[in-house]
């Protein structure tokens, strides 16, 4: 496939993933980001002109944060160029939320300004697998992101049904369905401006911290002497918190520290504050799962450090975001 002057067509993203996997010669498994975007695409029939573009190939649990930037960055060029009808990125499912999540505070805006939709997709099954899910799934996705439906912005599609990017949940380790979308509220409002990209080293250190039986507070007085920004509580239930990790929480707040509440279980919304007071002056995670949050800390944090017009704070910047209704 030739990558040069194809008008009008899609824009298809290699980062790796088991979609790209292959088995292992011991016949023990298999490794994921193996095979170049251009040859999964040759399995595939696209009534739309394709052209390929390989970011990685990697594991997506090894993914990195400036090269979530470089993806960000190509799939901004990607909406502006009149060229691209859509985008669709072929990814590991491991991270894929995360991701998913990252691309729709930084990209969604003009995603749907543009009236394109950006696209990921992935598999549970490497590619030389004889029940082979990627193929299926990325002509999907393909066919979704060429469809002209008024449905703009980001999403994933694994299987038939596509899911909003933001909704996206994996929920199962190993079965080929293993997604499902959270429901959101009807009202929910999707956010206009996008935040601007982190680049390299101007990601903000978050770390996520579980509730759990027996807690102890000493890894968070350590990650905040080694000057984290943020930490994302993995919290128990609706967000709740062990009485041994609130004090080093309140301490690093006090510092100076961001701190989110979020639940280890994954799904729901979070929102409001502890009945017993515990992190009063936390931000909860509304609708986002801890990794989720974990992202759209990073962007709030990295946004209220850029100077503008009408500067915000963080806490501003992930309200609006997450659709709290501390946003202004
Ligand atoms: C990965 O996330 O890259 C490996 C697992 C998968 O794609 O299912």
């Amino acid at each position: 496939m030739s990558n040069f002057s194809i008008p009008l067509h899609i824009l298809v993203i290699g980062t790796g993933g088991t979609i790209a996997g292959l088995k292992t010669v011991s016949g023990r498994g298999y490794q994921a980001g193996q095979v170049p975007i251009s040859t999964l695409l040759t399995q595939i029939n696209s009534k739309f002109p394709l052209k390929n573009m390989q970011l990685s190939n990697i594991d997506s649990c090894d993914l990195s944060e400036p090269l979530l930037s470089e993806l960000g960055i190509q799939v901004r060029t990607g909406l502006a160029d009149p060229d691209v009808i859509g985008i669709v990125i072929t990814h590991g499912t491991d991270t894929m939320e995360e991701t998913a999540t990252f691309l729709e505070f930084v990209c969604g805006g003009s995603a749907r300004n543009f009236g394109k939709k950006v696209v990921l997709t992935g598999a549970m099954l490497p590619s030389d697998h004889r029940e082979a899910d990627g193929p299926q799934n990325l002509s999907n996705a393909i066919e979704f992101a060429g469809k002209r439906d008024g449905q703009s912005g980001i999403w994933a599609v694994m299987g038939s049904e596509p899911i909003p990017g933001l909704a996206l949940v994996k929920g199962h380790s190993s079965q080929t369905n293993a997604f499902f979308g959270e429901a959101l509220p009807n009202d929910w409002v999707q956010v206009s401006n996008d935040l601007p990209i982190p680049l390299d080293n101007q990601w903000p250190w978050v770390e996520i911290i579980t509730s759990h039986v027996g807690a102890r507070p000493e890894t968070i007085t350590f990650l905040k002497n080694h000057g984290v920004q943020g930490i994302v509580l993995a919290g128990t239930g609706a967000g709740t918190v062990h009485e041994n990790l609130a004090p080093a929480l309140e301490q690093f707040m006090k510092a100076g520290g961001a701190v989110v509440r979020a639940s280890r279980i994954g799904r729901g919304y979070i929102g409001g504050s502890l009945a017993n007071g515990r992190l009063a002056k936390a931000l909860s995670a509304g609708y986002l799962n801890p990794a989720k949050a974990r992202i759209a800390l990073q962007l709030a944090l990295f946004a209220s450090t850029q100077s503008g017009a009408n500067p915000l704070s963080w806490q501003d910047y992930f309200a609006r975001i997450v659709g709290l209704p501390e946003f202004r």
